[in-house]
């Protein structure tokens, strides 16, 4: 791998797409995607421009969580295949000069694991230690996992309880044993040696729990406190994901994409700085702002365009300050962004365009989310039974008990679950989207019959950010330049320049549902991107609902 990725930091010159791979495309037509689908679709991929695969969870895993709990680190699970096709999707995409970075999931296991077997059948065995479990006859703290309910569960007939800060069929690992960080690490070299990219890490700034164990005011009905405020970015965190970094990915030349919630602007020099533990960090504050904690989906705020100008402008900065970002508007755990960011009236291809090319050229590796590129929206679902998603469950049920109606609780989950990314991705518009001939493990969205026939379509304006970015005259300034934002425009608007050496780009996105007239700082000399077909020239503009531009 050093070998064809000779420059340090070449993810900054990459374009990531997302595959949720039980969702992307069905080989074997049994209902659920596979390695041997995503094998078939490299082509289009290739089309699209993108320049690196990020793939979630392939392993073996009983999918509770659809594989984030893994029970084998080193198997693929059978449901995608095996490792000889993915070996061949490695070979495949490379021939395409297309990279792949797997999902890292090392906070917590699955209780299939080996490890937590053992650990459960034998008390005296060593891998008990590789989970925290506490001795007792009651649980030790009222915290809450994730996933909803205590952390802890039980352990059949002994006084002892495991913790769980996800899912009580996800075990957490306990970090605190250096003989697990080093079973860890040894796996990570293995697969690195293997020949793939890098990693995104999943929930890694969960490793390290405070070690008092200490109970807190609930903050809810339940009686229970989320545990976020114990277990994530914890002081002594650096001491482990320094480690971590030298015995593995700083031997490589491989990119690592922290999924790091709760860090602090202050802090994000420690994590994506010169010597920062990643190469780039998701950032979620302006991801979330729609819910007051990414998993109580219940509180909901009130947002406004204003304030989420506001909070990329701060991410940016803070992100520009330290290091490099990870952009992103939708991924496997978020609902679609047009659903969320975009007034249900103005739910449509040029919206999608418009929101796309606003987080597209900010400063960092942009990120696209499989099906962002066709503009899809959330799927609409009647009962709770239509849900997978655990943690749509979960929040049905705890909404209930916190006082909702059905009703309300189902809009909630409608409005936020998982499961409105994880719909198979439609390929055309036959029966099942072309996704699989089967009836896919998920219903797909009531959308996908049409969203092929659109005239001007959102993947065609990818294709054309994407070659921008990558292949125009503004490839340098797109890819290194400075980030600016420009205060003087309405408060609907957000502006930003790249700037680099002589050149000096705009970009404008309308975020509300207003038309805007702006005064630029100067003339437009050259036009590269529109997203609606109203004329825009001169100094004085006026943008569309959801429009944006891309101009020097
Ligand atoms: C974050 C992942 O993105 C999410 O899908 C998963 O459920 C949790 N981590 C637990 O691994």
């Amino acid at each position: 791998m050093t070998n064809t990725l000779i420059t340090k930091d070449w993810w900054k010159d990459e374009v990531i797409y997302q595959v949720y791979p039980k969702s992307f495309k069905d080989s074997n037509n049994d209902g659920i995607g596979d390695l041997n689908g995503i094998r078939e679709k490299l082509l289009y991929l290739k089309e699209l421009g993108i320049t690196t695969l990020w793939i979630c969870p392939i392993f073996t895993s009983p999918m509770i969580d659809n594989g984030y709990d893994i029970a084998d680190f080193e198997g693929i699970d059978p449901q995608f295949g095996t490792m000889e096709d993915f070996d061949r999707l490695l070979l495949e995409a490379k021939k395409l000069d297309i990279k792949i970075i797997l999902d890292l999931v090392i906070n917590h296991t699955s209780d299939e694991h080996i490890w937590f077997k053992k650990a459960l059948a034998d008390k005296n065995s060593k891998y008990r230690d590789y989970y925290i479990f506490k001795e007792g006859k009651e649980k030790p703290n009222n915290w809450r996992s994730i996933f909803g309910g205590s952390v802890w569960e039980k352990v059949p007939e002994e006084d002892c309880y495991y913790l769980h800060v996800f899912d009580k069929r996800q075990p957490d690992l306990n970090w605190e044993n250096p003989e697990v960080r080093q079973e860890l690490y040894q796996m990570i070299n293995r697969w690195l040696d293997k020949g793939i990219a890098g990693f995104r890490i999943d929930s890694i700034t969960f490793v390290k729990k405070d070690q008092d164990y200490s109970s807190l005011p609930a903050d809810g009905v339940d009686g229970l406190v989320s545990c976020k405020h114990k277990t994530r970015n914890r002081p002594g965190i650096e001491v482990f994901l320094n480690e971590l970094k030298k015995e593995t990915f700083e031997k490589y030349n491989c990119v690592t994409v922290g999924e790091a919630p709760g860090v602090a602007y202050e802090e994000f020099s420690d994590f994506i700085g010169e010597d920062g533990y990643f190469s780039m960090i998701f950032d979620f504050h302006y991801a979330d702002i729609d819910v007051e904690s990414g998993s109580d989906w219940f509180k909901r705020t009130n947002w406004t365009t204003k304030e989420f100008k506001e909070l990329v402008i701060q991410s940016q900065e803070a992100l520009q300050n330290a290091g490099w970002g990870a952009n992103f508007i939708e991924n496997h755990d978020q609902p679609r962004a047009l659903s969320k960011l975009v007034k249900e009236e103005f739910q449509n291809s040029e919206a999608a365009k418009g929101i796309g090319a606003m987080y597209f050229f900010l400063r960092g590796t942009p990120f696209i989310y499989q099906g962002q590129e066709l503009g899809m929206l959330n799927a609409q679902r009647t009962d709770i039974k239509q849900f997978d998603d655990i943690s749509s469950i979960d929040n049905y049920y705890r909404s209930i008990q916190e006082g909702f109606s059905e009703k309300e609780a189902l809009d909630f989950v409608n409005m936020r679950s998982r499961d409105n990314s994880r719909t198979p991705m439609p390929w055309d518009s036959s029966q099942y989207g072309g996704f699989s001939t089967h009836q896919p493990w998920l219903e797909m969205t009531k959308e996908y019959p049409d969203i092929h026939t659109t005239d001007n379509s959102v993947l065609g304006f990818y294709k054309e950010m994407i070659a921008l970015r990558q292949h125009s005259e503004l490839h340098e300034v797109l890819t290194k330049g400075a980030i600016d934002f420009i205060s003087e425009v309405p408060e609907n608007v957000i502006a930003y320049t790249r700037e680099w050496k002589n050149e000096k780009i705009y970009v404008l996105t309308n975020l509300g549902v207003n038309k805007e007239k702006v005064n630029l700082p100067k003339a437009i000399e050259k036009l590269y991107l529109v997203t609606h077909d109203n004329v825009v020239s001169g100094q004085e503009i006026t943008l569309a609902p959801y429009q944006s531009i891309l101009f020097k």
